[in-house]
């Protein structure tokens, strides 16, 4: 049985974090105070769970953190009211809507309505035009940035390698395959998705295999090819009578039979995640200093 490298998002997250510490140090000497904003529309227990612990990563760093907690039944317009006073609030250098909205929300306006100076999850188009041109005053999104992070600190080649995303995302799947492909990368790219035909067959190619589906455990051992290394975007609750929560975490991955397989793999908890939040704190960061 091999023995994987596991690829620990939680220490790589807190040395991120640490180097976010001492810029935020130099920024507030000079007066600035770097501002996030995190709204949240609704009661999705997940989304809750997320958007504590940005808020509490900000206030940990010395960030002023404004979360912003509005009722399912917001209107779009109300909602975006919201968005446009915090572009317009100075002590606000990026603004987070989670995601997913409730279904009554138009998420690409929204979108659309954030200052793209303080669009630090990268999703306004002209920060998605960036990130093609790649141009890097643009925002990179978080769960992406940190995937590529992990690889990039773990001593993993990317020049040339064959990698698969699983997953079309525009919070994942899409903008990782565009940063994988890039200069800085030079990885062969595959996207594929729920529709592709043979998915474990393309899985089966890849030197790097990314699951960022949200669907627990999808990706078996007969789709990773001997030696791969094996990144697991997915985040699911699977219901576990024995938890006292009476839920468990599970990616994408199925853990126990693929791990044995691979030359590296992330955990999940503790992989990808912690490494969100980290990128997000460095993305209000890059705000604050553009801003200026
Ligand atoms: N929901 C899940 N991941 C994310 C993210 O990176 N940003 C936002 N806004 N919502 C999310």
């Amino acid at each position: 049985m091999n023995s994987p490298k596991i690829l620990d998002g939680k220490s790589v997250a807190a040395t991120v974090l640490d180097e976010c510490r001492a810029e935020t140090a130099a920024l507030l000497a000079k007066g600035i105070q770097p501002g996030l904003a995190v709204v949240l529309i609704g009661e999705d227990p997940a989304s809750k769970v997320y958007v504590g612990s940005k808020a509490r990563t900000c206030a940990e760093l010395g960030f002023h953190s404004l979360k912003i907690e509005l009722p399912a039944t917001t209107t779009q317009a109300e909602l975006l009211n919201v968005v446009r006073a915090l572009n317009a609030d100075p002590a606000i250098h990026g603004i987070l809507v989670q995601s997913p909205p409730p279904a009554h929300i138009d998420e690409e306006a929204v979108i659309r309505a954030i200052d793209p100076r303080k669009d630090v999850d990268g999703f306004h188009p002209e920060n998605v035009a960036k990130l093609v041109l790649e141009d890097p005053s643009g925002f990179v999104p978080c769960t992406p940035a940190g995937c590529m992070k992990l690889l990039e600190v773990s001593g993993i080649i990317t020049n040339g390698a064959e990698a698969v995303v699983v997953g079309r995302s525009m919070i994942v799947g899409k903008p990782l395959a565009l940063l994988l492909v890039a200069k800085k990368s030079n990885a062969t790219v595959t996207i594929a998705h729920s529709r592709s035909k043979d998915l474990p067959a393309i899985c089966r190619r890849a030197d790097i295999l990314i699951a960022a589906v949200g669907r627990p455990e999808m990706v078996r051992a007969a789709w990773v090819k001997p030696g791969a290394v094996v990144i697991d975007v997915g985040i699911n609750r699977v219901e576990d009578p024995s938890k006292k929560s009476g839920y468990r975490l599970t990616g994408d991955v199925a853990y126990q039979e693929v791990a044995p397989l691979c030359s590296a793999i992330t955990p999940v908890p503790g992989g990808v995640g912690p490494m969100t939040i980290a990128m997000l704190m460095k993305n209000t960061l890059q705000a604050a200093r553009q801003i200026q």
